[in-house]
């Protein structure tokens, strides 16, 4: 990396999240961060963060109260927006899930859906992620490059968390569609489009969802929800819509790249993938070390400090959004021997790509068990699977707190 390209946090120029440079020299910033800038200023657009970038920091800020997920607590204005920014009424309701939430109301909803996420109820799932993963694979076609996103590791996390939700095939689509748009658009240049417009399309669709199941309910996930309003007491209706975008959301762009992330690393890595051929029991440790080494999320939502802290020489000043940033975390030498090598054996493997504290990741055992298998049967299955372009080329979406490819063309045969 250029020296002269360094963030300097004793300038004005902020570490830009969205640029260009950022995101070709990921690893080489975070390297910088941990051993220079631990507190790290950046701005994401014209908005002004702090970045955390070491192991224990990270780990202290996610279980430290002076820290809260409301911008509005932090700054001591209750019922204001949590956001550092006006949002339309439509769109508040979708964005104030429980992951911007701090305790009681974070507690309240989240104990509403927990129990469907325990390892019990992910193991009734395994085999449906079985069947799903052998019929993608034996559909990939063979005569020439596939993108394995969209052809493999977009379809098995999104049907499952659509069935868990209950949500019809024919719906699930137009969703996903929705989805997308909003996790490129809200970090991208368009996103006033998006808020104003995308946004409130998939505001109307998800509520037109929550009233067909109301009138046909089922044994799923969302008629529980869909319950647990009517009772009144325990969630309102515009915290039904929250949960039902952030299960959505969260449940299957994480895990979908996790796959297309993990597949990049093992096809680099032949040493590794010999290793797993030999022993296959393996596999569950490789995974995590997938999420440590190249996990797709790279940062918590943001957290706001209730009071001026003190870090390393810096001051986090009340009320600044500040990031523990997971990606730069996972690379601290002081918590990982050799954290820039990648070895399916790591063990014990204390990594934060699924978060710290509270708002520790629900779905971890459904995205490890959903990656397990869908790697496994892909390398099994396809041994011979290779990038069909070079390296250099693969191109990484430029979206703060993200590690994701915009595409991944591979050769399966
Ligand atoms: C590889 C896949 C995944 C990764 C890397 C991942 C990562 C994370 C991280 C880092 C957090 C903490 C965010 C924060 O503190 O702001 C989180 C929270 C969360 N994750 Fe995941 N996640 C994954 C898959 C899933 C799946 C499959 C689900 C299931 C639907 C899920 C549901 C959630 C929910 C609901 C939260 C918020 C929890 C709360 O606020 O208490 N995640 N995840």
């Amino acid at each position: 990396m250029v020296a002269a390209a360094r963030p300097n946090p004793d300038t004005r120029q902020p570490l830009d999240l969205t640029s260009a440079a950022f995101h070709a020299h990921k690893y080489d910033w975070y390297r910088w961060m941990l051993e220079e800038a631990p507190v790290c200023p950046a701005r994401i657009s014209v908005l002004k963060v702090n970045l955390v970038a070491r192991y224990e920091d990270c780990r202290s800020i996610l279980s430290d109260a002076r820290f809260v997920r409301s911008r509005a607590r932090a700054r001591g204005k209750g019922g204001a927006s949590p956001f550092p920014f006006p949002l339309p009424g439509s769109v508040m309701a979708l964005a104030s899930s429980m992951i911007v939430e701090d305790d009681p109301a974070h507690r309240r909803l989240r104990n509403l859906v927990n129990k469907a996420f325990t390892a019990r109820a992910v193991s009734r799932l395994s085999d449906r992620v079985e069947d799903l993963s052998h019929e993608l694979i034996d559909g990939l076609d063979t005569s020439g490059p596939v993108d394995l996103l969209e052809a493999y590791a977009r379809p098995i996390p999104a049907r499952v968390i659509c069935e868990m939700m209950g949500v019809e095939k024919s719906d699930a689509d137009e969703l996903h569609h929705g989805m997308r748009v909003l996790t490129e658009g809200l970090s991208g240049l368009g996103i006033v489009r998006t808020l104003f417009w995308d946004l409130r399309r998939t505001t109307r669709f998800v509520r037109t969802l929550i009233e067909k199941k109301r009138a046909d309910p089922g044994d799923d996930m969302l008629s529980s929800l869909i319950a647990a309003e009517e009772a009144g007491d325990r969630l309102n209706e515009d915290e039904l819509l929250a949960m039902v975008f952030l299960l959505i959301v969260a449940g299957f762009e994480t895990t979908m790249h996790l796959v297309g992330n993990g597949a990049q690393v093992l096809i680099e890595h032949e040493d590794q993938r010999a290793r797993l051929v030999a022993e296959p029991e393996l596999w569950g440790l490789a995974v995590d070390e997938l999420v440590r080494y190249r996990g797709p999320v790279h940062a918590t939502k943001p957290v706001y400090a209730t009071e001026d802290v003190e870090l390393h020489g810096r001051t986090i000043a009340r009320g600044t959004p500040t990031f523990p940033m997971l990606g730069a975390a996972n690379m601290d030498p002081r918590a990982f021997e050799r954290p820039e090598t990648f070895y399916v054996g790591r063990s014990p493997n204390h990594h934060l790509g699924f978060g710290f504290g509270d708002h520790f990741c629900l779905g971890r055992q459904l995205a490890l068990m959903e990656a397990r298998i869908a790697l496994k049967n892909l390398f099994e299955r396809r041994p011979a699977l290779r990038l069909a372009v070079d390296p250099s080329e693969l191109e990484l979406a430029r979206l703060p707190g993200w590690h994701r490819y915009k595409a991944l063309p591979v050769l399966v045969a």
